[in-house]
């Protein structure tokens, strides 16, 4: 018997990528559960819309650093900037969240735990572990990318207390990657709304348990991105946040 789970992650208030990605799942047979890897706010126009459309479909998932941050009226995103502008920009995108969601918003944000666990073959055996984060064991705002060392990914296996077959998924730097160490299987989701790969598409990931080995695939679907960007300028956000959604780079 196997098992497929929906991973989407970085959805970052962009509820036309949302909606196109949830559509691309719904149009798929099979598929078991959906979970969400943090970061629903952030960066476009619809940081309410997007945690409410999480909470009428029916996806549960975990904090990324945005949503946290928010929620704990903090001062930051916590995100890490390149240079001056970037940091400029970061502290816009973090002023509009803040003075946009609702408290019912941030009651939502602030309810999201931290990591969560997921047996979907049953935890009456000794099945598989699919366990979610939005970046690391220890924390959401560390960048797991592709070319962290095999040694780095082994002591996220011992932190999250994962086991040979297990996943370990998380978000956060955007970029879709997998790889397997020592039998767990690493997956980087990439991002829904605010993708950095170079690939503007909205992503999302398809795991498959219960075969020999779990399986990740990265998935893409096309959305309305010049609606998208047309809601970000009437929100009054940089227009650099939508150029972002054109070119899918940072
Ligand atoms: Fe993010």
């Amino acid at each position: 018997m196997t098992v497929q789970i929906a991973l989407l992650s970085d959805i970052h208030a962009n509820l036309h990528a949302l909606d196109a990605v949830l559509a691309d799942i719904a149009a798929q047979s099979g598929i078991a559960g959906r979970y969400h890897l943090g970061d629903l706010v952030g960066y476009h126009a619809y940081p309410n819309e997007v945690t409410a459309r999480l909470g009428e479909a029916g996806v549960p998932g975990v904090a990324g650093n945005y949503d946290s941050t928010v929620a704990m009226h903090y001062k930051h995103c916590g995100c890490r900037s390149e240079n001056p502008r970037q940091e400029e920009l970061a502290h816009q995108s973090f002023a509009w969240t803040l003075a946009t969601v609702t408290e019912r918003t941030r009651a939502a944000l602030a309810a999201l735990p931290f990591r969560l666990d997921v047996r979907p073959l049953g935890g009456h055996v000794a099945g598989p572990t699919l366990i979610l984060l939005h970046a690391t064991p220890t924390s959401n705002l560390v960048y797991v990318t592709e070319d962290r060392s095999d040694d780095f990914l082994r002591k996220m296996a011992e932190q999250a207390g994962a086991k040979a077959g297990d996943v370990i998924a998380f978000g956060h730097t955007h970029k879709p990657w997998h790889r397997v160490v020592d039998e767990v299987l690493f997956v980087n989701t990439g991002s829904v709304g605010r993708p950095k790969d170079g690939d503007p598409r909205a992503g999302w990931t398809l795991i498959t348990l219960g075969g020999a080995a779990p399986r990740a695939e990265s998935r893409r679907v096309p959305y309305d991105v010049a609606a998208a960007c047309a809601a970000i300028g009437a929100a009054g956000l940089p227009e650099e946040f939508a150029e972002t959604l054109r070119t899918g780079r940072a």
